[in-house]
């Protein structure tokens, strides 16, 4: 619909300002009703959550924004009375409006929160505009655009970026903030806008989830400098939801869906295309760029099967490779084969959620796979793949998010053969924020899948695509601390892929100091080695870890700095150096490994899972090392964490563990789906008692929270070389009345394909939720996962009816003492970490241990 359309009580004069314009009034789907009002100024600013543009056409733009003077109020409406109101926008060649091309003017409405998508058309192609609105009196930021170039048009050049997964952090993201002073055509976000939350299920909830993250300057800057292409993955409804099936038993989850949708077209630069339909959204469209590019979004979660296997990295359930299994739907398949074989376009970009290249978490024969990306869904990769193989489109390149991680994939003929031809180039885009716990697990199975060419999960950041005839480049821009407010984003490294030739090579070595890191005691490379840059005044201006390959990346500006590098088993080791002008300098280092046993603080155990700060205790011996934490908090043990271990490793590995509570003291006997989250001993003082080198101990002290007269005590030991760390626990009754209580210790391992061992139980891996009962043959519990480092809690004989209970995810032990006045119980075990080879029974080793100590 177009023409000059007044609104409500707002006057044509006023309201258009006699400009010889195109007003469109569209996006709201309440096409000027006439009842609009003028927005009243005592609301206050309206444009709190910025201004949008997308879905680039060559004529054509939709532009976003949505009134919401108090953008967290409760209910969700933003501050705004249940009314429709009238906003108008202008177009502009500049950013001054000195050259005004198209206004006009929507309606807000309480029916979409007051959003409006006004899509502005009769635009030229390929031409940069800027835009505000006005609501009222009050005049928005300005946003700049960008339309398509015309369809089949020579394009010599374009560029975009990648973007997705923005967990909260805070306000600040640096990723959106160095991406908006970047030179783009466009961005496209791959999903993860926001993550939901337990609770997170009527429209208010994610209304002001969105708003919240909106209330990012960087966010809402990154916007305003580009139009985006969006989709969304799961965390926009739901952990891994699929078609209509949640994660957990949500009840109504099409209810929640629906208000997921609806609030996230609320809050995005989406066509009127894509305004939900109760709990249907059609969000998977096309975008063509000259006859340069052509882009495909796809919506990867609306009409998939679902999972094969709740648990997301797991030996591969054989339904994984059912051939009914679908990622699209069957309609968005046809419609993503139809478009590839119509194209004309040099580049065909897929822009979608998960990874959709084939990775084995395994090492071993067996297989492990994510089942929630393409690998749990091999039978519709295979229908992709083997049309490219068949109908040869031009230069397929997948664009995938989800995994918080940058990669560059060949998309193989046959995944299982690395000779065979590699018929797409899939490059997977780190998160803007989002943590990557995983980051070790995939790292250790690198050389098990030679189709990833690359790997880095230390870094968040943006991924930026330039694409000319010739070569697509992909530079994977990433940020040092993702909530920085002020540090610059880095070139981490670069990757082409020439016309015509599938899978990309690597262009350069990326900004920074690099460096390998070795054992002195026989030369071999380290992995999981911390290893941070710092200043002359002791700032820590870069950190990551080594890979498999022992290699490290600091991204640094150029200056002096001292690289230090930490390991648990080893002496710390540093070296000078000064990063010259070009900003790329080389530092190896040696490590010594340690003599006798130590205990201490200014270390650090490098692993994507660890926790502790330089602040915490780090006990260790040449075999392994483990963290007392003496000032960090994990959020389910909160204010009960301290004297408990964080993080262990042995040497030369990563850590694997959330945590180990050692000792609890429970009233009643642990029970429930939480039984393991014992917060029931409080340790308020945490001391290293000796420091070795002979032997070393760490001493914690405190109470129990069930019995005010229950003082507890628990003392880490450590002689040189021996695989574990005696933890004696003394709980002593200083009260006059007797006491009866649990008490034992669960562990919570956290890598990936995590499962748990009691004795005579072989290996436990039921889902979370109804652990069962097991009486243990031999007195110890375990943990491992595909990382073959098996953990455990080795039980002293002497308590007899010690148990435990289990799932996949956790074990925690428990025993019944009864403590008279003034007595106490010592509880005496073994905390052990050790290699188990990949043996078929990662537990045996535990029971090999028990019994040579018999
Ligand atoms: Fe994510």
């Amino acid at each position: 619909m177009t023409g000059e359309q007044p609104v409500g009580r707002i006057s044509r004069r006023n309201f258009l300002g006699g400009a010889s314009a195109t007003a469109v009034l569209l996006g709201t789907g309440a096409l000027n009703s006439g009842q609009a009002h003028a927005l009243p100024p005592e609301l206050g600013d309206p444009f709190t959550l910025g201004v949008a543009s997308g879905d680039p056409l060559p004529d054509s733009v939709v532009l976003w924004t949505r009134l919401a003077p108090d953008p967290v109020a409760a209910d969700g409406r933003g501050g705004m009375p249940p009314e429709t109101f009238g906003v108008r926008y202008e177009v502009a060649e500049d950013r001054e409006f000195g050259r005004i091309v198209r206004r006009g003017a929507a309606e807000a409405t309480p029916e979409l929160g007051h959003s409006v998508h006004p899509e502005v058309d009769g635009l030229r192609p390929g031409r940069e505009y800027f835009y505000r609105f006005r609501a009222g009196r009050a005049v928005s930021p300005v946003g700049r655009t960008r339309t398509a170039p015309a369809r089949g048009a020579r394009v010599d050049r374009l560029r975009f970026a990648l973007a997705s997964c923005q967990a909260w952090v805070g306000g600040r993201y640096a990723a959106y903030r160095t991406m908006a002073e970047d030179d783009l055509d466009f961005v496209v976000h791959v999903g993860d806008y926001i993550y939901e939350g337990g609770g997170t299920r009527t429209l208010a909830d994610f209304r002001l989830l969105h708003a919240r993250y909106k209330g990012s300057e960087d966010l809402r800057a990154a916007h305003a400098a580009f139009a985006f292409v969006t989709t969304f993955d799961d965390h926009e409804v739901d952990n891994n939801w699929t078609g209509d099936v949640p994660q957990d038993d949500t009840p109504s989850f099409l209810e929640l869906r629906a208000n997921a949708f609806q609030a996230y077209y609320e809050h995005l630069p989406l066509r009127i295309g894509a305004r939900p339909d109760g709990a249907d959204m059609r969000l998977y469209r096309r975008f063509t760029f000259g006859d340069l590019l052509e882009l495909t979004v796809l919506d990867t979660r609306q009409y998939r099967t679902d999972q094969a296997d709740g648990r997301f990295i797991a030996p591969r359930d054989t339904d994984a490779l059912d051939g009914d299994r679908t990622m699209t739907g069957a309609k968005q398949e046809r419609w993503l084969l139809d478009g590839l074989a119509g194209s004309r376009a040099r580049w065909n970009a897929i822009g979608q959620q998960t990874i959709m290249a084939f990775y084995d978490y395994d090492t071993s024969e067996s297989v492990s796979i994510n089942h929630d990306q393409w690998d749990g869904y091999a039978a519709a990769r295979d229908r992709l793949l083997g049309f490219v193989a068949e109908r040869r489109p031009s230069n397929v390149v997948v664009l995938s998010g989800d995994w918080h991680s940058s990669w560059v994939n060949d998309l193989k003929a046959d995944f299982t053969d690395p000779g065979s031809e590699t018929l797409a180039t899939e490059f997977v885009g780190t998160s803007i924020s989002s943590g990557c716990g995983w980051r070790d697990s995939v790292a250790a199975a690198l050389g098990a899948n030679p189709h990833v060419k690359f790997f880095d999960g230390d870094f968040r950041g943006y991924t930026r695509c330039t694409v000319t005839p010739a070569k697509w480049r992909t530079d994977y821009r990433v940020v040092n601390d993702p909530s920085d407010p002020a540090g610059p984003a880095f070139t981490l490294a670069s990757f082409a892929v020439a016309d015509g030739v599938a899978g990309a090579r690597r262009l350069d070595t990326g900004d920074g100091i690099s460096g390998e890191v070795t054992d002195a005691d026989g030369g071999a490379t380290l992995a999981s080695v911390a290893v941070e840059a710092r200043t002359p005044n002791g700032t820590v201006a870069g950190r990551g870890s080594t890979d498999p390959d022992g290699r490290y990346r600091l991204l640094v500006t150029p200056g002096d700095y001292e690289v230090v590098a930490t390991a648990g088993s080893y002496r710390t080791a540093s070296r000078a150096v000064t990063v010259p002008a070009d900003g790329v300098a080389q530092v190896d280092l040696t490590l010594q490994r340690l003599t006798g046993a130590a205990a201490g603080i200014g270390k650090r155990l490098a692993s994507s899972l660890a926790q502790a700060s330089t602040e915490d205790i780090v006990i260790e011996n040449g075999m392994l090392a483990m963290v007392v934490a003496a000032v960090t908090e994990d959020g389910q043990l909160r204010g009960t964490t301290r004297g408990k271990v964080l993080d262990m490793a042995i040497r030369g590995r990563a850590d694997q563990l959330d945590w180990i509570n050692v000792g609890y003291a429970s009233a009643t006997e642990p029970a429930g789906t939480e039984a393991w989250q014992q917060t029931t001993v409080r340790y308020d003082d945490v001391r290293v008692e000796r420091p070795g080198p002979g032997s070393a101990a760490v001493r914690a002290s405190g109470s129990a929270t069930d019995f005010p007269a229950l003082r507890v005590s628990t003392t880490y030991r450590i002689e040189p070389e021996q695989p574990w760390i005696v933890a004696e626990s003394t709980f002593t009754n200083t009260g006059s009345a007797p006491i009866t209580s649990w008490i034992g210790d669960s562990m919570d391992h956290d890598g990936a394909g995590q499962r748990s061992g009691v004795p005579g139980h072989g290996t436990i891996t039921t889902p979370y939720g109804s652990p069962r009962h097991y009486e243990p043959t031999e007195p110890w519990i375990g943990q491992t996962g595909t990382d073959p480092q098996t953990y455990g809690l080795i039980y002293d004989d002497g308590y007899p009816g010690l148990t435990a209970q289990a799932t996949g995810n956790w074990v925690l032990s428990q025993l019944r003492v009864d403590i008279p006045p003034a007595g106490s119980t010592t509880f005496t075990r073994r905390i052990v970490a050790v290699d188990n080879a990949g043996a078929i029974d990662p537990f045996a080793v535990l029971s090999e241990l028990y019994r040579a100590s018999r």
